[in-house]
């Protein structure tokens, strides 16, 4: 199959590798001369180390490498059944490259975005033909993450949604399929990981190694709230928040934290800036957790109910099936198990109970329980 993608960043060149990989003929196409140039040496460096550490042969290396061309010129895509289209998340640069690139394309040519944030349906609509337009969301690193979100919008043919779940299993992923809503599965129902542990630490109730401790320890996760968010950068992980709290049109149950907005103005953006939450470098002054049994279970029976009942939600509003809300969690962003089961688990009247018991306590939206946890329960 031949596909084009568009940007040699950090996702495009991932999923061009992917594709590559997969036996596809690949055009990369970037308007950075630059950009492509250092995609290229990228991917060298990086299919040299695969080889070093004997993942692949030094045939595969090459294979891969021969099924990417990199191009200066979207006409150069002309060819292609599939374009796939990974640049900056800006929706005006967006819908300008769509509406350069259809000319170019056979009838039949799918168009995909790979944006995290925005509007599938937004974007169909600077297409002529908005039918064969969909969304398709890898994971970063996209080699690695075996989880794409597959997201059509209400203009898109339904055969160009089957036939992009197909192909993303020929690719060996794991597709689900999410309703064009603000973070689709992954991004929507994460939030409360970052935002119930923020509001935590803002009300003084546990420091932060000591939020981090209780969900690693006591709840299985791999990593705690704040190192992911130092982890992701708190630039990014901030303006995701923002952009799904004002997508949900000011929902307070996605009001960002004014804690993650200072540091991320502050430059204390992670590990990228060498300070976040967490200082990073030798000797660096981190404070140890407080590793008080009783105070780790509140912690993460309280970030861990908040997120049950957004899944227990994104089931309701039907944002994605119940197999796929499962998948997307765990594959997405490596839970330790599905928050529908966890919920289960907990039993639907202590989920009622203990979101019934937060609500009282703050009067908040934000604590407000999902009709279907109720209706279960
Ligand atoms: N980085 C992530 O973790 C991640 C994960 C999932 C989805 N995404 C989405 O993927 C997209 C790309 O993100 P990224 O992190 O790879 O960005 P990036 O900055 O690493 O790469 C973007 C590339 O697009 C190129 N570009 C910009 N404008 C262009 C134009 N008009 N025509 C052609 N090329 C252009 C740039 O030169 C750059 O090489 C965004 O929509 C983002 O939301 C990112």
């Amino acid at each position: 199959m031949n596909v084009g993608i568009i940007g040699a960043g950090t996702m495009g060149s991932g999923i061009a590798q992917v594709a590559a990989t997969a036996g596809c003929s690949v055009v990369l196409y970037d308007n950075s001369a630059e950009a492509r140039q250092h995609g290229q040496e990228k991917l060298g460096a990086l299919l040299t180390r695969l080889v070093d550490k004997g993942r692949i042969s030094p045939g595969e290396k090459q294979r891969i490498r021969d099924n990417i061309t990199y191009a200066g010129s979207l006409k150069e895509l002309s060819h292609t059944e599939l374009v796939i289209e990974a640049i900056v998340e800006n929706p005006e640069v967006k819908k300008a490259v769509f509406s350069e690139l259809e000319p170019h394309l056979g009838h039949d040519a799918i168009i995909a975005s790979n944006t995290s944030s925005l509007p599938i349906a937004a974007l169909a609509a600077a297409c002529r033909n908005p039918e064969r337009f969909i969304g398709i969301h890898f994971f970063n690193p996209a080699p690695l993450m075996k989880l794409v979100e597959v997201i059509p919008a209400i203009q898109t043919n339904p055969e160009i949604t089957k036939k992009a779940l197909w192909l993303m299993q020929e690719w060996e992923k794991h597709p689900v399929e999410a309703k064009d809503t603000p973070g689709f599965i992954v991004n929507r129902v994460a939030r409360p990981f970052y935002g119930e542990a923020l509001r935590i630490y803002d009300e003084g109730i546990a420091d932060i190694p000591t939020i981090d401790w209780a969900m690693k320890t006591l709840g299985g996760f791999r990593m705690g709230p704040f190192e992911l968010m130092d982890f992701i950068g708190n630039d990014v992980n901030y303006t995701v928040t923002e952009t799904v709290f004002h997508a949900f049109f000011g929902d307070e149950r996605y009001r960002p934290s004014f804690t993650q907005k200072r540091m991320t103005e502050a430059g204390f953006l992670g590990r990228k800036s060498g300070r976040g939450y967490y200082h990073y470098g030798e000797n660096a002054p981190n404070a140890e957790p407080v590793q008080d049994p009783v105070l780790g279970q509140q912690i993460l029976d309280r970030i861990v109910i908040m997120l049950i009942n957004e899944a227990y939600d994104a089931l309701h509003f039907r944002i994605a099936s119940r197999e796929d809300i499962e998948t997307a969690m765990t594959l997405g962003v490596n839970y330790p198990k599905g928050l529908l089961a966890w919920g289960e688990e907990i039993g639907y009247g202590e989920c009622v109970r203990r979101l019934d018991a937060l609500f009282d306590e703050y009067h908040e939206g934000r604590y407000r329980c999902s009709p279907l946890l109720r209706k279960l329960a």
